[in-house]
C-alpha cells in the first residue's frame, strides 16, 4: 500500500539540512487567520503598540510616487458627528505603497477602515489629514477616473435596468463608442459568468451572486489599470468564489493592479501579492503572504508513495538525529477544493454549471 505523507519536526536545526535531500523541503503553510488573529491579538491588548516600525516621514522621491499604483502618507480620517466634534477616528496615518500590477490585499474586521480607504482614494470622501495619490495623481483628480474600476461594496446599480442595459449605460457615461461596446459587453457577460438568460433579467431579480457579477463587469467596462474590489466575493458561492479569484488573477496576468478587501482569509490569501491587516484604523503588518503566513521553525517533507515501513524509518532517523517531536500525517485539502471536486464529478459530461443557473 502507497501512502502520500507529509513528515514534519519542530526547530529544525543541523540534522534538519541533512534529512533535506530525501524530499523537497516546503515551510508548512499556515493560513492567514493565524496572522490576522496575532495581530488582532496584539493590538487589542497593547493598542499602542504596532507590529511594524512606521515611519510617517515621506521618503518616496516623485518619481516612485508617479510609478506607484497607490502611495499614501499619514493617511487619516476622522468621521465628524453633526456639530462637526470627531466621531470615529476611521484610518489613523496609513502609509502605504502599491506597486503597479500587483495583487495587494486590504484585511481587518469589521469596522478596521478598509472600505474608507477605498472611499478616501477614489475621492468620494476627504482625508482629515496626510496624502494620497493613485495612478500618479492626487486621489480624486478627474485625469484618473477613466483608468480605475470601482466593486463597492454594495451595488448602486439600476434595478430597472438588466444586465446587458446596465453595461452599455455605463460604457455610455465613459464615452466608449456604441461599436465597441457591442463588443466589449457580451465578452464582459462571459467573462463574469452571467449566461444568455441572466444578462437579460432585470437587476431587481438577480440573486447577491448575480449582482456582486454584474458589479464587478460594470467595473471593468473601462478596462481600467487600477482595480479597486470592496468585499468582492461577498454572496458567492464556492464556485463563484473560485470564478472570481481567478478572474482577478487572469486581472494580474493583463497588467492590472488590483486592491481587494476582504474578511474572507482563505479568497484573499490565494490570490494576493502582498498584504496589509488594518485593526481599529491602524496598520498593524504588512509583506507577502507567503512570508506572513510561513511558520520559520516547522519544516515541512512530502513525499509520495512511502510504505508504512519507510514512513517509520523516516521517524526513526529524526529521533536519532535527536528530534523527538516529528509528526506525519496525510495532507488535507481544504473544503473549497472539495466542494468544487464534488460539483465537478456530479456534472453531466458536456455540460457546464454556473452559479447564475439557478
Ligand atoms: N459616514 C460615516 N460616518 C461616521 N462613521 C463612519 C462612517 N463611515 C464609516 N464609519 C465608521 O468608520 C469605521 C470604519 O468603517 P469602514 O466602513 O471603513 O470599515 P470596514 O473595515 O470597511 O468594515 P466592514 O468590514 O464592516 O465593511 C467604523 O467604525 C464605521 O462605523
Ligand atoms: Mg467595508
Amino acid at each position: 500500500m502507497s501512502h502520500d505523507a507529509r513528515v514534519r519536526y519542530d526547530g529544525g536545526s543541523g540534522g534538519g539540512a541533512r534529512l533535506a535531500h530525501l524530499s523537497r523541503i516546503i515551510c508548512a503553510p499556515e493560513t492567514v487567520a493565524r496572522v490576522f488573529r496575532q495581530s488582532v491579538r496584539m493590538s487589542t491588548e497593547t493598542a499602542s503598540v504596532s507590529t511594524l516600525p512606521l515611519s510617517t516621514a515621506d521618503t518616496a522621491s516623485p518619481a516612485e510616487i508617479a510609478n506607484a499604483a497607490v502611495h499614501t502618507r499619514g493617511l487619516s480620517k476622522v468621521y465628524k458627528d453633526f456639530w462637526g466634534r470627531d466621531k470615529v477616528r476611521a484610518l489613523d496615518s496609513l502609509d502605504l505603497t502599491i506597486h503597479r500590477g500587483e495583487v495587494f490585499g486590504l484585511l481587518g474586521p469589521n469596522g478596521s477602515g478598509k472600505s474608507t480607504t477605498i472611499k478616501l482614494l477614489l475621492g468620494l470622501i476627504f482625508p482629515s489629514r496626510g496624502t494620497a495619490s493613485v495612478l500618479g495623481h492626487a486621489a480624486g483628480s478627474t485625469e484618473i477616473n477613466e483608468k480605475i474600476g470601482f466593486l463597492p461594496e454594495e451595488s448602486y446599480l439600476y434595478k430597472f435596468l438588466n444586465g446587458e442595459e446596465t453595461l452599455k449605460f455605463y460604457g455610455r457615461l465613459f464615452k466608449i463608442p456604441s461599436r465597441e461596446l457591442k463588443k466589449r459587453v457580451p465578452a464582459l457577460l462571459d467573462t463574469v459568468g452571467l449566461d444568455a438568460k441572466a444578462r437579460k433579467r432585470k437587476l431587481r431579480e438577480y440573486s447577491k451572486g448575480m449582482a456582486r457579477r454584474i458589479g464587478l463587469a460594470q467595473a471593468l467596462i473601462n478596462n481600467p489599470d487600477l482595480i479597486l474590489l470592496d468585499e468582492p466575493t461577498t454572496g458567492l458561492d464556492p464556485i463563484g468564489t473560485r470564478e472570481m479569484k481567478d478572474l482577478i488573477l487572469s486581472l494580474k496576468e493583463q497588467g492590472k493592479t488590483v486592491l481587494l478587501c476582504s474578511h474572507l482569509l482563505a479568497d484573499v490569501q490565494d490570490v494576493c501579492d502582498r498584504i496589509t491587516i488594518l485593526f481599529r484604523g491602524k496598520m498593524q503588518t504588512l509583506g507577502q503572504v507567503k512570508d506572513l503566513v510561513q511558520v520559520k521553525d516547522i519544516t515541512q517533507i512530502q513525499a509520495t508513495g512511502l510504505t508504512p515501513e519507510q514512513i517509520v524509518e523516516v521517524q526513526e532517523y529524526i529521533k536519532r538525529m535527536g528530534l523527538n517531536n516529528a509528526t506525519v500525517t496525510h495532507p488535507t485539502t481544504t473544503l473549497e477544493d472539495l466542494f468544487m471536486r464534488i460539483v465537478r464529478e456530479k456534472t453531466a459530461p458536456g455540460g457546464s454549471y454556473t452559479s447564475s443557473d439557478t
